[in-house]
């Protein structure tokens, strides 16, 4: 979103044309943020064989999707879902990598069925493996004890994570692997999202080698992610190139030094994603309180739940207004909760009726909607070279009544 005189803008398009015609609440993403910091984490890598893996749990639209795959991008998936919508639009299974978190058994057997790479972390996950597929390779996440990420909620490389497995069990994994003949084809890590400090991620990286010169078969090793974006206007950004360049230079010293060519992964989400995305709500009351003014939307944690899940900072501009003097208020939603959205923010003079934009909201937005206080999710559109079009159609009356069986029941009284 960019001001355009008097305008905020999305490729050329303005926010209020775009409510105007598919009305508020509304998700707009703009194709060619996706596209410039897709090229920007591409170019700050040089190894020989480099594999980007969307981390599609961000925003999986499959339009979005598409327009990763036209990027060259892979996905990474976590759940059997997942992976459906991206061999839907169009990826290979060898571009999908399945990292998934204390998933069923069934659900493994599923993946491998469809032939995308599966990365496992958990001791009884391999146990299942080495079982039912012997002989198939895997990858394996580890947990490099690590503590990094924005704060607890998305710190999940420590030893008291339950993501990925711990290096002291490591030993126990490989005898269970080599009993059923199960190479490990990849190493796996990701400590958390929001990391500032490029030396964290680089302890992590470290540790992955050590690990990695002890695996023989290995033909990848996948950093995840974790790249902090601005949320604040002068925010701080995990800097990228500093990343790139370190990992790249020991990356292809261990390459060397081990004689074998493997193949570097990453999978951003939000990097990819999180600027890319405006959300849009109109003001419906304004209301004077004894220690601010609130302004009542017409969203509220049901459509946009980071601010109040995370404590998330999201910019939020009033678009119908933008050049009257600035007033604290405090934004918030229409659930039955406290569903703040901000508390005494200085934004031009809002009146009801207004747009209010919010920042940063491609990435773990959208897809943490859920219908709570029985409120239909929004619409979403992707402006692509100039043009909108609606990816998402906004839900009606009846998508409440869909699922609901209501069988006959004989109610006593
Ligand atoms: C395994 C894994 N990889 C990648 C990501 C993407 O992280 P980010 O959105 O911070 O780039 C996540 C986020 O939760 C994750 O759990």
């Amino acid at each position: 979103m960019v001001v355009q005189g008097e305008q905020f803008t999305i490729q050329g398009n303005s926010i209020s044309d775009l409510c105007a015609e598919y009305g508020t609440p509304l998700y707009i993403y703009d194709s060619e943020v996706v596209a410039r910091q897709y090229a920007k984490l591409k170019s700050v890598f040089n190894v020989e064989k480099l594999s980007i893996n969307y981390a599609c749990k961000a925003l999986t639209n499959i339009s979005i999707l598409r327009l990763m795959h036209s990027l060259g991008s892979g996905i990474d998936a976590v759940s059997i879902g997942e992976i459906h919508l991206a061999l839907k639009a169009g990826f290979d299974p060898n571009q999908i990598v399945f990292t998934p978190s204390s998933v069923a058994s069934s659900e493994l057997s599923a993946a491998k069925k469809l032939g995308v790479r599966i990365t496992l972390d958990n001791l009884d996950a391999i146990r299942y493996w080495g079982v039912h597929h012997p002989g198939i390779p895997v990858a394996l996440r580890i947990n490099p004890g690590v503590k990094a990420g924005g704060n607890e909620k998305i710190s999940v490389g420590h030893s008291d994570s339950k993501f990925g497995i711990p290096i002291r069990y490591l030993e126990k994994v490989r005898l269970h692997l080599k009993e059923n003949n199960v190479k490990v084809i990849g190493l796996h890590m990701h400590t958390g999202s929001d990391i500032l400090d490029v030396s964290l991620f680089l302890q992590a990286t470290d540790i992955l080698f050590e690990v990695a010169h002890t695996f023989q078969n290995l033909e990848y090793l996948d950093f995840g992610s974790g790249f902090k974006v601005p949320y604040h206007p002068n925010d701080a950004t995990t800097d990228i190139d500093l990343f790139g360049r370190e990992v790249s230079a020991k990356f292809n010293e261990f390459c060397a030094k081990e004689g074998r060519q493997l193949e570097l992964m990453i999978e951003p989400g939000k990097y990819l994603v999180s600027d890319a995305g405006t959300f849009v709500v109109r003001v419906n009351a304004i209301k004077q309180a004894i220690n601010t003014i609130f302004a009542g939307v017409n969203s509220g944690l049901n459509h946009f739940i980071r601010p109040m899940f995370y404590d998330s900072y999201h910019e939020i501009v009033n678009v119908s207004n933008p050049n009257d003097t600035l007033e604290d208020y405090s934004v918030v939603g229409y659930i039955c909760e406290t569903d703040t959205f901000a508390w005494n923010r200085a934004i031009s003079k809002i009146r009801p009726g207004d747009l209010l934009a919010f920042r940063n909201a491609g990435a773990y937005c959208f897809m943490m909607a859920s219908n709570y206080n029985s409120r239909l999710l929004p619409a979403e559109v992707l402006v692509h070279e100039g043009i909108p079009y609606l990816i998402r159609r906004r839900q009606e009356l009846e998508d409440l009544f869909r699922d609901l069986t209501d069988p006959e029941i004989h109610w006593r009284g």
